[in-house]
């Protein structure tokens, strides 16, 4: 949100005054439980678990969803390294697929990446925007594919009235410094699927045996990880979260601005949201690389194809299909060999080389927004 202060502070002192630092405090509820019950209201989904990023809460929802060695996984050409990552954690390799021209994963280069050892598909809303998630979920269901919406650069974005990271069978927040809520590093898994969320708990807690709610699970305990959250985090999202609709109405106020401004321009066009009501962003684009350098060089604009680890050509470790101990590299594991060479995704280059997102922040004065804007249309 990039906003916090005395609504932040009053909370974390009441943690401090508490003295009870921790999300589990012996029965008594805390701000990350009460997050939790809040957020799943909000974003009306059946559970939402707390986790301390936003590639924990990936790296769950495969393993809560039974993805492992063996097992190949969709993701876009364009996102943070992250999410190829946590399918490569579980064990399984990622498959590569084009974005389209609205900046997410284009549903036509998921089926041709389809392969018989494909078990899920990772859409990206990326930077705000939304994926198809009609075809997606089509897709999924014909092909009997399991689908993770990685939504850590969207929350609060819907699709068709449906929240982003609700679609799926699972979902995946970010609260990172740079996320729409934020408690400096965080995230989050959503679902409505029971036994997926008892096994993140599972797994988020160091197998969770022996806490209260151990008694009432019905999946088989199994080792875990540490990934919980300090109550610190519960009480810096509960302020978060009090003021998000402010937020999201402030950022498309503005997205709508921009939009009627922008479209008139003869030198780009505004990039077509999956759905134009629920994004939170405005993308442009140009109809040549060429047309993208002069802008560029004329105005200073930063490309998307400059955005470093969310371009799969600097996903190194990714690419170079390296592991910290050979025996357990997922590559091993693999039914037939995925290689990651650099002109894997190139239609995905030439889109991000065309495009670039138009920045405002939620609350930046209209005048201010109106006025970058005419700038870009000199
Ligand atoms: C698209 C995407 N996926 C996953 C992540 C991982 O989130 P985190 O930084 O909280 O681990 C991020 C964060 O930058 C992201 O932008």
């Amino acid at each position: 949100m990039h906003h916090f202060g005395n609504e932040e502070l009053e909370l974390l002192k009441q943690v401090v005054e508490s003295k009870r630092l921790m999300r589990y405090r012996g029965g008594e509820n805390g701000f990350t439980m009460d997050f939790e019950s809040k957020i799943c209201q909000r974003l009306k989904v059946k559970h939402a678990l707390t986790l301390n990023s936003g590639t924990n809460a990936i790296y769950c929802a495969m393993t809560a969803m039974g993805i492992g060695p063996g097992d190949e996984v969709i993701v876009p050409a364009f996102t943070w390294v992250a999410t190829p990552m946590a399918p490569l954690l579980a064990g399984a390799v990622p498959v590569l697929a084009d974005i389209d021209e609205t900046l997410t994963i284009d549903p036509a280069d998921i089926e041709r990446k389809i392969s018989p050892y494909t078990k899920a598909i990772i859409p990206v809303h990326m930077g705000n925007t939304v994926c198809n998630m009609d075809a997606i979920m089509d897709i999924a269901k014909r092909h009997n594919l399991l689908v993770c919406e990685d939504a850590c650069q969207a929350a609060g974005v819907t699709y068709h009235g449906q929240e982003a990271g609700t679609i799926g069978q699972t979902g995946a927040l970010s609260f990172n410094m740079f996320k729409n809520l934020t408690c400096g590093e965080g995230g989050m898994l959503l679902t409505d699927d029971d036994r997926y969320y008892e096994r993140a708990l599972i797994m988020h807690d160091a197998g969770c045996y022996t806490r209260d709610h151990a008694a009432q699970m019905q999946e088989k305990f199994f080792p875990g990880f540490n990934f919980r959250v300090s109550d610190f985090q519960g009480a810096m999202l509960c302020a978060q979260l009090a003021k998000f609709d402010g937020f999201i109405s402030g950022l498309k106020e503005r997205r709508d601005l921009v939009r009627s401004i922008l479209g008139s321009s003869q030198q780009f066009e505004l990039v077509t949201a999956n759905d134009p009501d629920g994004v939170l962003s405005v993308n442009i684009k140009f109809p040549t690389q060429k047309d993208a350098a002069a802008f560029k060089e004329k105005h200073g604009t930063i490309f998307w194809i400059e955005s470093g680890r969310h371009v799969y050509t600097n996903w190194t470790p990714v690419l170079n299909k390296s592991w910290w101990d050979e025996r357990l590299n997922p590559h091993k594991f693999a039914r037939r060999t995925i290689d990651y060479p650099l002109d894997a995704c190139t239609r995905t280059l030439d889109i991000l080389t065309r495009s670039a997102a138009v920045s405002f922040g939620y609350s930046m004065p209209l005048s201010e927004v109106e006025s970058n804007c005419r700038k870009l249309l000199q």
